[in-house]
């Protein structure tokens, strides 16, 4: 089947599945949401995507740079946006103006908010994130009241809300987030009584949306499940909800090379007997990982990545497909004919998570928003 696409290489990103997903993700939770968009939507293209979940009801965004905010803001999205992690000092001020909502969990950064916030018009909104577990970024449980105190007698700062992230929520075990779940509702507790509570309170990813309705509180923070895909092979989506993203690209070469042949750098591949090979023009510089066991789909049917990856290029094997022609469509992740090769698929062949094969899809790689 032959592709009109322009491009070598391209990823096609469903933007009605993607508002279909959020509608049932709040069907089945009933709270609202933060769209967690960083890291480009999860390599999805984050402006698409918020624009998209805008018109799906969201109107809360978490990114993990600065930089995004910005974009968003120039793209005139004028949602809640929650910088979830580090913000380096000197962008706070430039945050502050654009409203945009700052994470804090030292003394120290809350001086940088407070520092950048005095010879602003406008306060600057801050979210303080407690670590219950994740022992990554926030204070410990017992050092939030302080902080929370010291927000609260800061001028030109608004405490505005409180968060923290589940560590093992993606797992069959519900001890570990039963836990952390405590550890922050005696938080909770702690800044009820010194009526320090912001509004906003919020802790759980979609496996804790998903999974652990303990975890809600009155805001959840959802990202790998807005894009169709599980947080975990022990996390069962709901009804309905779909992957949004195909990777595809070209067949642009066939060749068939006599038995005893090499193929690709150091000739890890070589052919038994005449053989017919394809290739496909993106490799490890469009976000293909080079290692061994990929494959692609073509005219319906499954073909073998073989040799090396290389950079911009990479070989198939063409024996089971039939009729293949120069200009034939090929599918990387999603499907073609009654065929379909999933994320998780290439995440195990790649040793690694679903996440991560979305988020490492390239920047030169086109994303496109068929209607
Ligand atoms: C602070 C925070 N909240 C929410 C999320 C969303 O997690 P998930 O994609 O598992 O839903 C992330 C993602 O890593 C995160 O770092």
């Amino acid at each position: 089947m032959k592709t009109n696409q322009p491009h070598a290489t391209w990823v096609e990103v469903d933007l009605s599945a993607l508002q279909k997903n959020i509608r049932i993700i709040r069907e089945v939770t009933q709270i609202p949401i933060m769209a967690v968009v960083k890291a480009n939507g999860y390599g999805h293209g984050f402006i698409p995507v918020t624009k998209s979940a805008v018109k799906a009801g969201v109107n809360w965004f978490g990114v993990a740079r600065p930089r995004m905010a910005v974009k968003m803001r120039e793209e005139g999205i004028l949602s809640k946006i929650l910088v979830l992690g580090y913000i380096p000092p000197e962008r706070i001020e430039e945050m502050i103006q654009l409203d945009v909502s700052l994470t804090i969990w030292t003394q120290d950064h809350l001086e940088f908010v407070r520092e950048a916030a005095k010879h602003k018009t406008k306060s600057a909104k801050v979210h303080i994130l407690a670590d219950t577990g994740m022992g990554r970024l926030g204070c410990m449980p017992g050092e939030t009241l302080s902080l929370a105190q010291a927000t609260a007698a800061a001028d030109n700062v608004h405490l505005e809300g409180l968060f923290s992230h589940l560590a093992r929520a993606d797992e069959l075990d519900t001890e570990p987030t039963n836990n952390q779940g405590k550890k922050f509702k005696q938080i909770i507790q702690v800044l009820t009584k010194h009526d320090l509570l912001p509004k906003i309170i919020h802790m759980a990813n979609s496996a804790g949306s998903l999974a652990h309705p303990n975890t809600h509180f009155n805001l959840i923070r959802p990202g790998i499940a807005i894009y169709g895909l599980p947080p975990s092979p022990d996390i069962q989506l709901p009804e309905g909800i779909k992957p949004i993203l195909s990777w595809k690209s070209v067949l642009a070469s066939i060749k068939d090379l006599p038995p005893n042949h090499g193929v690709s750098y150091g000739h890890q591949y070589v052919t038994t007997r005449r053989e017919r090979i394809g290739v496909i023009p993106l490799g490890y510089a469009d976000g293909y990982r080079r290692v061994p066991g990929n494959a692609v789909l073509i005219n319906g049917k499954k073909a073998p990545v073989i040799g090396r990856v290389c950079m911009d290029q990479c070989m198939i094997q063409l024996e089971d497909i039939p009729n293949p022609q120069i200009g034939d469509e090929v599918v990387l992740i999603g499907k073609q004919g009654k065929e379909e090769i999933t994320v998780d698929q290439v995440a195990l062949t790649w040793n690694t998570i679903n996440y991560e094969v979305t988020c490492s899809i390239g920047s030169r790689v086109p994303r496109m928003f068929p209607d």
